[in-house]
C-alpha cells in the first residue's frame, strides 16, 4: 500500500463503518448557488427508503428556493437558528412549543386538514389539540360533563348519522372544553378529577346529549418563543369559545372535531387556524326556567340549547377522498 492510497483506505473503512461504499456515491464537487441544490439531492439519491427521498427532495428544493428568494442573511438565519434551539429548550414532558409553533404557522391545520379531508355531507375536522385526555368519565345521555358552579348552563344535543342519513348507534363522543374562565380542567395546579370533559354514546335512533358550560374564549400560552413571534407578527394568541368532539364508530373513520360559538370576538382571527364556517353554531337561548329543570340543570335559570347533528364517513368514503387531498402520498 502507497502512502496515497492510505487515507482512502481509512476513508473506505470508516463509511463502511457506517454501512456506506464511498465508490457507490455520487461525486459532489464545485458548489455554487446554481449546483448546490442538485448536489444536495444527488448526494441523497442513495437513501433507500422511496418516501424519506421523495420528501426530503422536495423539502430541500423549497428550503434553498425560500432562502434564494428571500435573500436571507447570514445573520437572519443564525438569529433563526437561535430561536429554534431556544423553542427547544421550552419544550418539555408538559409543553411543547414546537407543536405550538406549528400551530400559528397554519401547519398543523394544513396537515389535518389534508389528513382527515371527509365526503361531501360529512361533518369537518379540525386539529386536536393539546387538551384531549383519555381519562374523561363515562356518562349517560342527558347527564353533565360540568360539575356544578364551572360555568353557564349549555345543553348540546343532536345525532350521529352516516353520509346517507341512517343513525349511527352506539357511537363513542367524547366531548371536552373549557370552564367558564377560558381554562381545561389539565391547566388548573389541582385536579383530582377530570371536568368538563365526558364521555357517552349515541343511542339506537343515534342521538345524544348532554349537560355542558358556555365555553369561552382562551389564550393560547404566550410566555415562551411563540408568544413574542405571534406579537412580531402583529397577531393576538387568543383561540375563539370551542366545544371539542371526538367520535368513533366501527366501520367509520375517528371524527375530530369542534364547534365554534358565533359571534365570539376571535372566530375569524383564531390563533392556530381551527375555525371551519360549517362548524360555526348558534345555540339558542331558552329563557323557560322549567325547560333547564327538565333537563336537569340544578338551578332554575335560562340556558344554551345548541343542537348539532354530526356525520361520520365510512372508512372507505374518507380513503376515496384522500386520493385528491394527498396524491403525492396515495401513489
Ligand atoms: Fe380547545
Amino acid at each position: 500500500m502507497s502512502i496515497h492510497d492510505e487515507p482512502a483506505f481509512k476513508a473506505n473503512k470508516l463509511a463502511a463503518g457506517h454501512g456506506i461504499d464511498l465508490s457507490k456515491l455520487p461525486k459532489i464537487v464545485d458548489m455554487s448557488p446554481e449546483s448546490i441544490t442538485s448536489n444536495v439531492h444527488a448526494i441523497n439519491s442513495n437513501c433507500p427508503d422511496e418516501r424519506t427521498k421523495f420528501i426530503f427532495k422536495n423539502l430541500v428544493n423549497h428550503l434553498h428556493d425560500f432562502i434564494r428568494e428571500t435573500s436571507i442573511t447570514t445573520e437572519e438565519w443564525m438569529a433563526t437558528i437561535k430561536y429554534l434551539t431556544e423553542t427547544g429548550k421550552m419544550c418539555s414532558d408538559i409543553r411543547q412549543e414546537f407543536i405550538l409553533l406549528s400551530d400559528i404557522l397554519g401547519v398543523s391545520t394544513l396537515i389535518d386538514t389534508l389528513n382527515n379531508a371527509k365526503p361531501p355531507g360529512a361533518t369537518e375536522a379540525t386539529v386536536l389539540g393539546p387538551f384531549f385526555t383519555e381519562d374523561a368519565h363515562d356518562i349517560a345521555n342527558g347527564e353533565s360533563i360540568a360539575s356544578e358552579g364551572k360555568g353557564d348552563y349549555m345543553f348540546v344535543e343532536g345525532r350521529v348519522l352516516d353520509t346517507k342519513g341512517n343513525p349511527i348507534a352506539g357511537a363513542v363522543i367524547d366531548t371536552w372544553e373549557t370552564d367558564g374562565f377560558g381554562v381545561y380542567d389539565t391547566q388548573y395546579t389541582v385536579r383530582d378529577k377530570p371536568d368538563c370533559r365526558g364521555r357517552l354514546h349515541s343511542a339506537d335512533d343515534g342521538s345524544y346529549s348532554f349537560r355542558a358550560v358556555v365555553p369561552v374564549p382562551y389564550a393560547i400560552p404566550s410566555d415562551g418563543t411563540v408568544g413574542s413571534l405571534v406579537s412580531k407578527l402583529g397577531r393576538h394568541v387568543f383561540r375563539p369559545a370551542h366545544l371539542h368532539i371526538m367520535i368513533k364508530a366501527p366501520g367509520f373513520e375517528k371524527l375530530v372535531t369542534a364547534l365554534y360559538l358565533k359571534g365570539d370576538p376571535y372566530i375569524t382571527s383564531d390563533a392556530v387556524f381551527g375555525v371551519r364556517t360549517s362548524l360555526i353554531v348558534d345555540p339558542k337561548l331558552v329563557t323557560d326556567v322549567s325547560a333547564s329543570k327538565s333537563r336537569g340543570f340544578a338551578e332554575a335559570k335560562p340556558h344554551l340549547l345548541l343542537k348539532q347533528d354530526f356525520v361520520l364517513g365510512t372508512l372507505e368514503e374518507c380513503a376515496e377522498v384522500r386520493k385528491s387531498t394527498m396524491p403525492a402520498f396515495a401513489q
